[in-house]
């Protein structure tokens, strides 16, 4: 199912693309592995129609949704050899490229609010970590918030020992692996287009993000439970390929940042409501039910979660880590205690 999938998907893109050279027409292909509804994929939805409406139809931007073409395993790779021309990995998918500080962004309880990850994303820490992928023939272009995570499972996690026994899925990073076992359970790196058949046939007992994501891959029919947790933070970074960027003419570069500056101030804007509809969706589907924290049970997550930074010592550096926890508003007696 998965490979006709596929296939109809490199037929259809052959085909959009043959189109396109018959119309004379700049075709911009941009894959990503979440749902069109999620905030990332409305986000490109509107950098698309900016694109055609101010190219006046001279330039279109193909989205490649749910990793129909390139899932996380393959998507850098894709845009190295130029077979797609825009990403928007989730950040700590971004070290591949020889970029380890890009899984400062896993660190547990790192956003004490969504402003505060802003004052991180849009000022110059942020830029600083777009500059570094240019050294592997990537341009960061923007971030992009998808919002906070939270924890799934078929019991309700309420506190830390209810973690014991699960396996839970993560994305590749030794951050939320640390996260994980500081909670008391295992975690298994998969791919986010695997999570759902993981989830159904049992591979792993919970997973953690934020609820669009959940709610978009229909993990509330898979998932009995779903703590309101907000332990983590989610954002992207919009990438595309060096050698391509710098081959525009300055018209369409400047026309492309433009639509992607209006796409990125719309995407920080909407993805909290759209997080905030999805809990809505969930709640009246009645598969899923959702777990408040106590006050009291969200310190014993804190307590337990408040040794992970430390993971982080040697691989991301320590100045970074403190910049991002100063621009955040606060010093986690964790790292500032080392
Ligand atoms: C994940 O793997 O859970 C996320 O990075 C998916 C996404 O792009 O939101």
């Amino acid at each position: 199912m998965r490979y006709l999938s596929r296939l109809f998907f490199a037929l259809f893109a052959a085909a959009a693309i043959q189109s396109a050279i018959a119309e004379d027409v700049m075709v911009i292909r941009f894959s990503h592995v979440v749902a069109t509804e999620s905030p990332k994929g409305q986000a490109a939805e509107r950098f698309a129609e900016l694109v055609a409406q101010r190219s006046a139809g001279k330039v279109r931007v193909d989205l490649l949704p749910n990793g129909r073409m390139y899932g996380d395993n393959e998507e850098i790779s894709a845009l190295l050899l130029g077979s797609v021309e825009m990403l928007a990995p989730s950040l700590t998918k971004l070290k591949v490229l020889y970029a380890p500080e890009f899984e400062v962004f896993d660190l547990p309880y790192l956003f004490p609010n969504i402003e505060a990850a802003h004052r991180v994303t849009q000022g110059p820490i942020g830029k600083s970590l777009l500059a570094k992928l240019e050294r592997q023939g990537v341009v960061g272009l923007a971030i992009w918030d998808n919002g906070f995570k939270q924890m799934s499972a078929n019991r309700p996690l309420r506190t830390p020992a209810d973690f014991a026994g699960l396996s839970l899925r993560i994305q590749p990073s030794r951050i939320l692996e640390a996260q994980m076992r500081a909670l008391g359970a295992k975690s298994r790196v998969l791919q986010f287009n695997e999570v759902y058949n993981a989830l159904k046939n049992g591979m792993v007992d919970g997973t953690e993000g934020p609820v669009s994501n959940f709610y978009t891959q229909n993990l509330h029919t898979a998932q009995r439970y779903l703590t309101l947790s907000n332990h983590g933070y989610l954002g992207y970074a919009v990438v595309t390929n060096k050698k391509f960027w710098s081959g525009l003419t300055p018209e369409i570069r400047s026309m492309l940042e433009g639509a992607l500056r209006d796409a990125t101030e719309f995407a920080n804007e909407s993805a909290q409501r759209n997080n905030d509809a999805a809990l809505e969706s969930v709640r009246k589907s009645g598969l899923t039910q959702v777990v408040e924290l106590t006050h009291a049970e969200n310190k014993a997550w804190r307590d337990a979660l408040s040794k992970v930074p430390h993971q982080a010592e040697g691989r991301i550096p320590k100045e970074l880590i403190d910049g991002i926890l100063r621009e955040a508003g606060h010093m986690s007696t964790a790292v500032s205690q080392r």
